[in-house]
């Protein structure tokens, strides 16, 4: 299945295969390179390996804690001792880490050379690798450092799925979920029952994931309008995130803290922005039958002012919010008040 955008097209396949390397071989890169982590070495790289006939592999720990600027030095080092050019080629195989920081790396070095993304994980094949958004952290404050570029090409193989972790596959079930509450109630109502255990229709799944990421990137591809609304449940939600990191031995996982995120702008969205109590019901049953509830009783608000006062996507010193109007239609740029923020938490609490 493909779905073309207009300078790129995404791939959906069960697999490495044919299709991957009929592309490859109507390009002319003098050097390939393959970034992965030691996850996707061990469990994902093996279906790949065959297919492209010379390459340099390029491996780094897992995890969120090495989406830095060190490990991004050793990346270019690599590229850099291995002599690669303008001319050559990054294939980021792995999760939104290494789809966000090896998109970066190569959109850098030597001011940008051709990258194309191969999401492994649920999360990177239905968010990260859609959108041009490449970066990494600094510090604890993610995705500080970035820049806008989109790949050459997106091949989503489904069948990597199948060695993902299960709470992984549900942290990244949080964002199609949130696609179906911003965008379509039919897509809503059709991955709401979905059994994340026994599901078999993950390539529709994806697609239609994709094609709704997509539809609103490409009408807004630098975040000065629509795009916001792929930010629902992420302001709260990122500042929970942050706090969990900082506090917890288990933290949250990003989908699992943006479920919460979701709860908590859904509650906001029914204050300010016109969703009904029937629909903060529906959305608040749905979420909390997929994710555990998390104690928020240990966060402080004015940590999580302080750190949502620096999301980067704050304008003249304010929060805003994209919040529901009803299930499909999300606006954006919407103000509330710091009791409204306490009142949601309030509201999670009580569930
Ligand atoms: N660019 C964007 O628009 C965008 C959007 C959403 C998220 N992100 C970024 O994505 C990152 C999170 O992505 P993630 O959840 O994929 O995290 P991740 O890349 O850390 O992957 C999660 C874990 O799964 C492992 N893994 C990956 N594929 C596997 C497979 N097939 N089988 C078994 N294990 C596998 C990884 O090694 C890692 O341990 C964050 O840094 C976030 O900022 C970016
Ligand atoms: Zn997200």
């Amino acid at each position: 299945m493909i779905i073309a955008q207009s300078t790129y097209s995404i791939f959906i396949e069960s697999k490495p295969n044919a299709v991957f390397t009929e592309w490859l071989s109507t390009q002319s890169y003098d050097q390939i390179f393959i970034l992965c982590d030691e996850h996707t070495e061990a469990l994902c790289y093996p279906a790949l390996a065959n297919l492209i006939p010379e390459h340099t592999i390029i491996t780094i720990p897992p995890g969120e804690s090495f989406k830095s600027i060190h490990t991004c030095t050793a990346i270019w080092e690599e590229l850099s001792s291995n002599l690669a050019t303008r001319k050559s080629l990054l294939i980021n195989l792995g999760g939104g880490v290494i789809g966000d920081m090896g998109g970066f790396a190569a959109a850098t070095f030597k001011r940008g050379f051709d990258f194309i993304q191969m999401p492994t994980t649920l999360l990177a094949q239905v968010d990260a690798s859609v959108g041009g958004k490449l970066g990494i952290d600094l510090q604890d404050l993610k995705n500080l450092i970035g820049v806008f570029k989109n790949p050459n090409a997106v091949f989503i193989c489904t069948d990597f799925l199948q060695t993902l972790p299960k709470r992984q596959l549900r942290s990244g079930f949080a964002e199609v979920l949130k696609h179906g509450m911003i965008y379509s109630k039919p897509y809503w109502q059709q991955v709401s029952q979905i059994d994340i255990d026994t599901c078999t229709e993950w390539p529709e799944i994806i697609a239609q994931s994709v094609r709704i990421k997509s539809a609103v990137v490409e009408r807004d591809p630098l975040e000065s309008g629509l795009r916001k609304i792929l930010n629902f449940g992420h302001t709260i939600g990122h500042a929970i995130e942050t706090i969990s990191l900082r506090m917890d031995e288990d933290p949250l996982l990003h989908g699992e803290a943006i479920a919460i995120g979701m709860i908590c702008e859904a509650y906001l969205s029914a204050q300010v922005a016109g969703l009904t109590q029937e629909a903060l019901t529906e959305i608040t049953n749905v979420l909390m039958r997929y994710f555990e509830h998390y104690d928020v009783s240990k966060i402080s608000m004015e940590e999580l002012m302080e750190i949502m006062a620096q999301d980067k996507k704050n304008e003249q010193q304010q929060i805003r919010f994209s919040l529901l109007e009803s299930i499909g239609a999300c606006g954006y740029d919407l103000l509330v008040t710091e009791q409204h923020i306490h009142d949601a938490l309030q509201f999670y609490k009580g569930l």
